[in-house]
């Protein structure tokens, strides 16, 4: 029996959205990406995007760099230069790093911007007119050496939660609590090192505690089994907590001014003002494209044209989208509200967390210096070990292992066969087929069924499983070829052999639309091979696709073999980590 067996599990019925704005995570300007990063929010909302354009969705997917906060400051400080001076330098490396990557976003932004500075403080004001903050004077640490009050990232000390010796001012990475500074037991201030005073500042909260009972309905209600449970039970559990103010303000040099007159030397607080970029860069884009900014982010008068909103991030984000950025748009008015928030958990490398101090990563930029031509190798890993419902672990054995045991061997190695043939028995034409058996009826059934599993995997936000299911496309392949040996039959039954043969070129004419979203370097060259003309996610199931008598292109390798040398070299170059100076600024 040739049709593979699909989860019989019934297709999830969702509502048919006429606009897609979708948006990965900011990462901030101040270091190169890594897989950690990629594995995140940008490779899963790449598939997605690029699966909604093949669907013909009307569809904008926008990032940028973050160029506020601590994050910005603190590596500038460590490098002995200006905050501006990192920003230039890290956007431009992660923007070009993320093209070479195919990543393929309509706009990469900046928050650096006076179109975003412009759109974060109008929104402030909105809510400063509207009574949404309370203003508070409080007494607040101070590093008397720096002069500079310390929030956030400025400040850390041990967790009251869970005794973790380095939390942060804002949160616990152990234990992932969210914290004030003043929690924190024996607070040290990062930039001196020293204990800090108390000093006495103002600022704007915003009182989630107001919002609360909306956040329970509009979340714990009305997104119980449509988000996915790491997301939803980090939520849940939030809320369970009970919901604090949180200043939206900061005492800091670097960032967006507050739009206030008895606000001077005071910011917003980054998180505030990013994920307003993903608003800012809509506009920009809106801007250069001549396109409406508010059809993908404003309610609409008849509800059926609203835009379908996804946040694709990492789990340390959660708490930002899920809560704090949908009770800001709530808050303002007028603006949708995300749909999901499809985040995953983080990945590991070579059993050991990720870190950028102490450089155990895989720079991306590295990698496709060290593997040119092999962004698909890495993306296929990526998602196939995708930390979807927990963290997972990369290592260099086992994308050794995917690429030359199922890329090569499978992907590869059966469209190389029917391509292969085609040229050796027809000419390089594909042959028509005469009377079909039952295999060929069978798999063509199969063919039909795909890419409607496969979107369905995909619209569950199930990204491994989709790949998986477009390898058993390929295997499915392998097998017909194996189990109907055209090469035999050729002595004896050249029609016969045709019919086969055209069959299995089907199947690569679907892969190449099916791959497409996950490998789209690997897709163009198949569709270059079969000399295939446009067609779209739709199209995909036919067994029609290629017509006979038309030629198709001699046979080149989609994927190549990884030798042991060449890995071995990146795990040597992982056990030389770079000496890193200073040890009391994070990263
Ligand atoms: O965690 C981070 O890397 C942040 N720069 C993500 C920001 S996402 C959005 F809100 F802009
Ligand atoms: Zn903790």
């Amino acid at each position: 029996n040739n049709t593979p067996i699909f989860a019989q599990k019934k297709l999830l019925v969702r509502k048919d959205y006429k606009r897609y704005t979708v948006t990965s995570a900011l990462p901030y300007a101040n270091g190169p990406l890594h897989i950690g990063h990629i594995a995140g929010a940008y490779l899963p909302a790449d598939i997605y995007v690029r699966y909604l354009r093949s669907k013909g969705k009307d569809v904008l997917y926008v990032c940028g760099s973050d160029e506020h906060g601590a994050a910005i400051t603190i590596k500038a400080k460590k490098e002995g230069t200006t905050p501006k001076a990192i920003i230039d330098k890290y956007h431009q490396l992660n923007k070009e790093t993320f093209e070479r990557f195919g990543i393929s976003f309509d706009m990469y932004h900046r928050t650096s911007t006076k179109i975003h500075h412009k759109t974060s403080q109008d929104f402030f004001t909105t809510l400063y007119e509207k009574g949404e903050f309370e203003e508070k004077v409080s007494e607040q640490y101070y590093d008397e050496e720096f002069n500079q009050f310390l929030a956030d990232r400025y400040i850390t000390g041990t967790c009251p939660k869970c005794s973790h010796d380095s939390a942060y001012g804002d949160q616990c990475e152990k234990c992932g609590s969210s914290l004030s500074p003043t929690d924190l037991i024996n607070p040290i201030s990062t930039l001196s090192g020293k204990s800090p005073i108390l000093k006495s500042t103002k600022h704007w909260y915003l009182p989630l505690d107001k919002y609360q009972s909306w956040l329970e309905k509009w979340l714990i209600e009305g997104k119980k089994g449509q988000w996915k449970s790491n997301v939803y039970g980090q939520c849940s559990s939030w809320l369970k907590e009970g919901l604090q103010p949180r200043a939206m303000t900061r005492d800091l040099d670097w960032g967006v001014d507050v739009p206030l007159e008895d606000a001077e030397g005071k910011k917003l607080y980054v998180w505030l003002d990013a994920p307003i970029g993903y608003i800012s860069a809509t506009k920009q884009w809106a801007e250069d494209n001549g396109k409406n900014w508010e059809d993908y982010w404003k309610k609409q008068p008849n509800k059926e044209d609203d835009s379908c909103l996804i946040h694709f991030i990492g789990k340390d984000n959660i708490v930002f989208h899920c809560i704090i950025f949908p009770a800001i748009l709530h808050a303002h008015g007028g603006y949708i509200l995300p749909e999901n928030v499809p985040a995953n958990e983080f990945l590991n490398l070579e059993g050991e967390k990720l870190s950028t101090s102490r450089n155990w990563a895989v720079w991306l930029n590295e990698y496709l210096d060290d593997f040119p031509e092999k962004e698909d190798v890495l993306r296929y890993v990526l998602c196939a070990t995708a930390p979807e419902t927990k963290d997972n672990d990369f290592t260099w054995k086992d994308y050794q292992t995917r690429n030359n045991s199922e890329l090569v061997a499978i992907f590869g190695n059966f469209v190389n066969r029917a391509v292969v043939l085609t040229h050796k028995f027809f000419d390089g034409k594909v042959p028509s087929v005469d009377s079909l058996e039952k295999i060929d009826k069978e798999t063509i059934k199969s063919i039909s069924q795909f890419p409607k599993q496969i979107a369905s995997s995909i619209e569950k936000y199930r990204f491994r499983e989709a790949l998986g299911l477009v390898m058993e496309l390929a295997r499915l392949g392998n097998k017909y070829l194996a189990d109907t040996e055209p090469w035999k039959l050729i002595k004896t039954d050249e029609k016969r052999t045709a019919t086969i043969l055209n069959i299995a070129l089907q199947i690569a004419a679907n892969l190449s639309i099916v791959s497409e979203p996950f490998l789209p370097r690997t897709s163009e060259k198949l569709k270059d091979l079969l000399k295939l003309g446009d067609f779209t996610w739709d199209d995909a199931g036919s067994n029609k696709l290629l017509e006979a008598g038309k030629e198709i292109s001699t046979a080149t390798l989609l994927f190549e073999k990884i030798e042991d040398e060449a890995v071995e070299k990146q795990i040597q170059k992982l056990k030389k980590p770079e000496t890193v100076s200073d040890n009391v600024l994070p990263q």
